[in-house]
Formats: structure tokens, sequence, C-alpha cells
């Protein structure tokens, strides 16, 4: 209903929101510079982040835009099965059957890196997300499957991705051979005050808003409430646009913000 009251051809803070339109964010243009360079250069690389930082977005936005005949990607989360499902997953990426036994498995998974690297010249993309809830025989494992060492250039590329405190566990004692190995990282920043109004007018922009909806005051209140992570922005903003409609107002003040932060436990 606040569609109506603001004008808005659709909600604006949702999440799904197609690459072209990202917000052109510091730390989202350096996110992306760092995992191409890592694409082109090839090896493994990890991208770091506070929970709804962008991580996933800036990850599906690279893998969307890498041409299908230069490139294979799978796109793996932790968070949705067992690390056997894992290599499973790594395999039928790969066009593969997925053989039964692990060490069939990783034996399958090095013979189609290599295959689709030398012979078909498309290089393997994996992107492994919520690397952070990772128990360390699965890093060993990657460490082991990954082991192209004879090869001065790498027929791949790894891409790790998860909360900081995954680089801890990479710091751990049975994480050295897969950490040793660690080309790129990147660690994402909240957005600033500055680009926390320009997060805002964007997405507001591109559901045909043209007045400005939240007064400055409003928008420092989100900037400080939400500590300039993207997912908090959009969970505080959209419900300061119901109380705002709500309750009429155009625009929305830092009454509202607050209204809304203490609604969403911010
Ligand atoms: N540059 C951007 N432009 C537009 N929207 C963005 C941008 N960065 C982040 N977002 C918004 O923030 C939301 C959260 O991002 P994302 O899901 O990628 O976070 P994450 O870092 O993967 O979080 P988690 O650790 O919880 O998985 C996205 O759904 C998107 O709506
Ligand atoms: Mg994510």
């Amino acid at each position: 209903m606040y569609r109506a009251f603001y004008s808005l051809s659709q909600d604006p803070f949702t999440k799904d929101i197609r690459p072209q339109y990202h917000f052109p964010s510091r730390g989202f243009k350096e996110a992306l510079a760092r995992i191409r360079y890592l694409i082109e250069t090839r090896g493994i690389g990890v991208i770091l982040g506070e929970p709804g930082c962008g991580k996933t977005y800036a990850l599906r936005s690279v893998a969307e835009s890498l041409n299908p005949s230069l490139y294979r990607t799978a796109y793996l989360s932790l968070s949705t099965g067992t690390t056997m499902d894992m290599y499973r997953a790594i395999a039928a990426g790969l066009g593969e059957e997925p053989r039964f036994r692990k060490v069939d498995l990783f034996g399958q998974i090095q013979k189609a890196v290599g295959h689709l690297y030398y012979d078909k010249k498309i290089t393997p993309v994996f992107i492994m997300d919520e690397m952070h809830i990772a128990r360390s025989e699965f890093l060993l494992d990657l460490a082991m499957i990954f082991n192209f060492s004879m090869d001065s250039k790498n027929p791949f590329v790894l891409i790790l991705s998860g909360l900081p405190f995954f680089q801890s566990r990479l710091r751990l004692n049975q994480a050295q051979p897969l950490a040793q190995r660690i080309i790129v990282q990147y660690k994402f920043e909240p957005l600033d005050k500055d680009e926390v109004k320009g997060y805002l007018d964007h997405r507001l922009r591109l559901v045909g808003a043209v007045t400005p909806i939240f007064t400055d005051q409003a928008i420092e209140a989100i900037a400080s409430h939400t500590g300039g992570w993207p997912r908090l922005i959009n969970n505080l903003a959209s419900t300061a646009l119901l109380y705002g409609a709500q309750l009429k107002k155009n625009p929305i003040d830092e009454d509202i913000i607050r209204m809304a932060a203490e609604e969403t436990s911010l």
C-alpha cells in the first residue's frame, strides 16, 4: 500500500536486484575489480564481509557477466548440504555424473578440470559461498582437490566467500595448505553516509521515485541505525515506508526512522 502513497512502481528495497541495476558503491566496485582480476589471473581468492554487505550479490553479478564460451561457472553454497554434497555439486558443475566414493570423486573433479581447461579452453570458475561454516577437513580437502602444482598456471578459479571470521579459520594450521595459495582477498566495508544517501536515492529512482522520500535527517538516522550495511538499510527503509504511508508522511522524517528501527530491532 505504501507504493501507491509514494507513487512507486514496485517495492524499492527488495533483495532481488538485477546486476545491471547495482549501486556503484566504492566497496562494490572494488570487490568486482578484485574478483575480475582473480578470474583473469586464475587461482584461489577470498571475499569476506559482514552479513548483508553484498558478497553474494557481487559474486553472482560477476558470474552472470562471464562469457560462457570461455568460463564455466558453478555457484555452490555450503549452507545447502553436507561436504559430500559439495563435492558432488563440484563434479556436477563440471558436467560430470558424480562418482560415489570420495576418492573417486576427487580424481574425477581433477580430471574434469584439466579436460575443460586444457582441451576445451574453458576455465572452470567455482564460487563457494557461506565458507565460514566450513569444517577444517573441508578446507584440507579443497587444498587437495585444487592442487594442480605441476602447472605454473592454475587451470581454475576458486572463490571462497563468507563472514569475516572465515579469515581466522584460514589462519589455523590445518588450513595452511589452502591459505598459502590465496592470491586475492577482499573484505567489504559498510557504505559511508554519502553512500547511504546515494544507495537510497538509487534504489528509489529505479522504481520511479521523482521527489526525495527521505529527509536528510532521516537518511542520517538510517545510516547510523544500520551502520551502512545494505541488507539492514533495505529492511529499515522498507519498514519506514510502511509507517510513513500509514501516518501519511511525505517526506519521511527521522521520527519515522526511529519507530521503524525499533520495529526492526536496530
Ligand atoms: N551494490 C549494491 N547495489 C544494490 N543493492 C545491493 C548492493 N549491495 C548489496 N545490495 C543489497 O543488499 C542485499 C544483501 O546482499 P547479499 O545478499 O549479497 O549479502 P551477503 O554479503 O551475501 O550476506 P550474507 O553474509 O548474509 O549471505 C542484496 O540482496 C541487495 O538487495
Ligand atoms: Mg550471501
